[in-house]
């Protein structure tokens, strides 16, 4: 039999379970947050994320957020912290990632977990039947599944954006940012900028107008 090969988007990791707490300074506040074994960076926050986070937008204004592909939820819970009014959204496909999250809004937000939405699936299918648009969109993309299924999620992109919103997210030079520049820019023109680029990593923003 062929031993299934498991990563850290598998739905249902089989590695030893092990739970680990670890702790980091965002945008000048520290944050606990717990991790387990199966899931994404979890003995250390992931550079591309830190840089995301460093240097994404985060609104005065009561909004609606999303943190796409949420892993423990470190993009999320910054925003919560620091946009108190906000809705904020978290998915993931991965089950510990999302047990690590709820344990990590509990930590980090107690009294805000009202505003904290944290759902398990495939991208955007759990909200399939919600009317919900979001004001931005934040992502520290699975580029290791391939660049397909992240250019597929600029499909249905208009359908979970509200005009004016954004799409944040982050790419290695390494692991191809330079090309997913190029593509997007032929395809999007001047809804794609590149915000930043710092130790290696490009910071995007594509806004839907
Ligand atoms: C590069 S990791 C980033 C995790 C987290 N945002 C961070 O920055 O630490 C990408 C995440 O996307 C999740 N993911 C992969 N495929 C997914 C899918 N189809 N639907 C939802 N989440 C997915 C993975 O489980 C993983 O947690």
């Amino acid at each position: 039999m062929v031993k299934e090969e498991h990563h850290y988007y598998s739905k249902y990791p089989d590695s030893q379970l092990k739970v680990f707490t670890i702790s980091e300074s965002l945008r000048r506040h520290l944050f606990l947050f717990k991790t387990t074994t199966g899931i994404f960076s979890f003995r250390k926050i992931d550079l591309g994320t830190k840089i995301l986070i460093e240097n994404m937008t985060i609104p005065e204004k009561k909004s609606i957020l999303l943190d796409l592909g949420c892993g423990y939820g470190p993009i999320g819970i910054v925003l919560g912290y620091y946009s108190h009014d906000s809705e904020i959204y978290f998915i993931d496909s991965n089950k510990r990632a999302i047990w690590c999250t709820k344990e990590n809004v509990k930590l980090n937000l107690p009294e805000l977990k009202n505003n904290m939405h944290i759902f398990s699936g495939d991208y955007f299918e759990s909200l399939k039947n919600k009317d919900i648009k979001f004001d931005i969109i934040y992502m520290n993309p699975p580029l290791r599944k391939g660049k397909k299924e992240f250019f597929e999620i600029f499909d249905v992109l208009p359908f979970y954006l509200k005009k004016g919103g954004l799409f944040e997210f982050v790419i290695r030079k390494k692991m191809g940012a330079p090309h997913v520049y190029k593509y997007l820019l032929d395809k999007f023109k001047n809804k794609i900028k590149v915000k930043c680029k710092r130790s290696g990593f490009w910071i995007f923003q594509y806004s839907f107008v």
